[in-house]
């Protein structure tokens, strides 16, 4: 597969988001098949993989880890090989407690242990804690960095302001938003931002939760108690009706180009944008295939106009939700 940079770091330009092996879209499978999985997508190509201490079953405390450890296993034969990128959430009690830098490094050195290595490639703060000044948090970054714990670091679901204030104490690799064809707010200003300052945008959530695969549909059941879905405003019936014409646009494409909706929307972003590297999310061996297989799906120039002018004519209804917008630190995840 074609490589992209996130700042230094090279990567797959379509990386693995490994959550839902964990936690967030319905019954996880077993631990078997999950690490076959990953195994799968880095024989097809893959080297980019995306977790976080929190990823476990209901987000409980007790389950954090559990998808560190799947990569961990899966991975740990080829790691020279392969980027891995994990988060830290940070809680103003064990900053004040143990110190900003010792807290994190306490943090880090967990991930290590269960991801099978000895460095992190890219590690996110997961969260913005607004008690807990980001400038802070980029020094101790800096301070990773120069002791070779992790050789980039990155933030999640934050504000181009954010993103400067950080940018100028230790420069940022990556930042991993919520970016897909029905939740464009990144183009306004941050992207532009990342693009004249050499950062990577990690877009989250690229196929809209599997929205944008054109596989879900009014009759899918979110009822799962871990099923983030049930959450997500843009999967209410009425928004799965309202969106229709853009599945209809992307279906277009699809027979067109004799790929899939989820491989289109995959496609369009990375002709959008160079420093774009999504990491589309899937639990199932033959989806996680039919997302990296994007990577064969080019959009010819004038392809890629037509398609981009008629997608912003569409209004798009409802968005991702609460989840990724507010929550900040592990309590907010939590209460979900
Ligand atoms: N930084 C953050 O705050 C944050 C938040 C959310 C996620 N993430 C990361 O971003 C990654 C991607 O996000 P996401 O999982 O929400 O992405 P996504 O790919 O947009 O959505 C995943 C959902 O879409 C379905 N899906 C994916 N590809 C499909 C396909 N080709 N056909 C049909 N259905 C498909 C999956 O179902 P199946 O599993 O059944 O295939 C799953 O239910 C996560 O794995 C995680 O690593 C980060």
């Amino acid at each position: 597969m074609k490589k992209r940079k996130l700042g230094t770091i090279e990567v797959s330009e379509i990386g693995m988001g490994c959550m839902g092996f964990s936690h967030g879209y319905g019954q996880i499978p077993d631990e078997t098949y999950s690490i076959e999985a990953i195994r799968d997508g880095y024989d097809y190509g893959c080297t980019f993989f995306d977790t976080a201490e929190a990823y476990g079953p209901n987000l409980l405390p007790e389950n954090r880890g559990h998808n560190e450890r799947l990569l961990g296993t899966a991975l740990k034969d080829v790691r020279e090989n392969v980027v891995l990128a994990t988060k830290l959430h940070l809680s103003v009690e064990e900053v004040k407690k143990e110190g900003i830098y010792s807290a994190m490094q306490r943090h880090l050195a967990a991930s290590i242990k269960r991801l099978q290595t000895d460095y992190v490639d890219l590690y996110y703060l997961h969260r913005v804690n607004p008690e807990i000044p980001v400038e802070i948090v980029a020094e101790a970054m800096g301070k990773l960095i120069s002791d070779k714990m992790i050789r980039g670091w990155g933030l999640s679901q934050v504000p181009v302001e954010t993103i400067d204030k950080a940018h100028t104490i230790t420069p940022l690799a990556a930042v991993q938003n919520i970016y897909s064809m029905v939740e464009r707010g990144m183009e306004n200003d941050v992207e532009p931002y990342l693009l004249q300052h050499n950062i990577g945008l990690v877009p989250f959530s690229p196929i809209a939760s599997g929205f944008l695969s054109g596989k879900v549909t009014t009759q899918t059941d979110f009822s799962n108690s871990d099923d983030v879905r049930k959450f997500v405003p843009q999967l209410r019936q009425e928004n799965i009706k309202a969106n229709q014409p853009i599945l209809d646009l992307l279906g277009k494409y699809a027979e067109e180009k004799q790929a899939t909706k989820a491989q289109i929307s995959l496609a369009w972003m990375l002709h959008k944008y160079p420093n774009v590297v999504p990491i589309p999310g899937s639990k199932n061996k033959e989806r996680i295939l039919e997302n990296l297989g994007a990577c064969n799906v080019e959009l010819t120039n004038t392809e890629f106009d037509a398609l981009e002018t008629a997608l912003d004519q569409l209004k798009v209804y409802g968005h991702r939700g609460y989840n990724e917008q507010e929550g900040s630190k592990m309590s907010d995840w939590n209460r979900k």
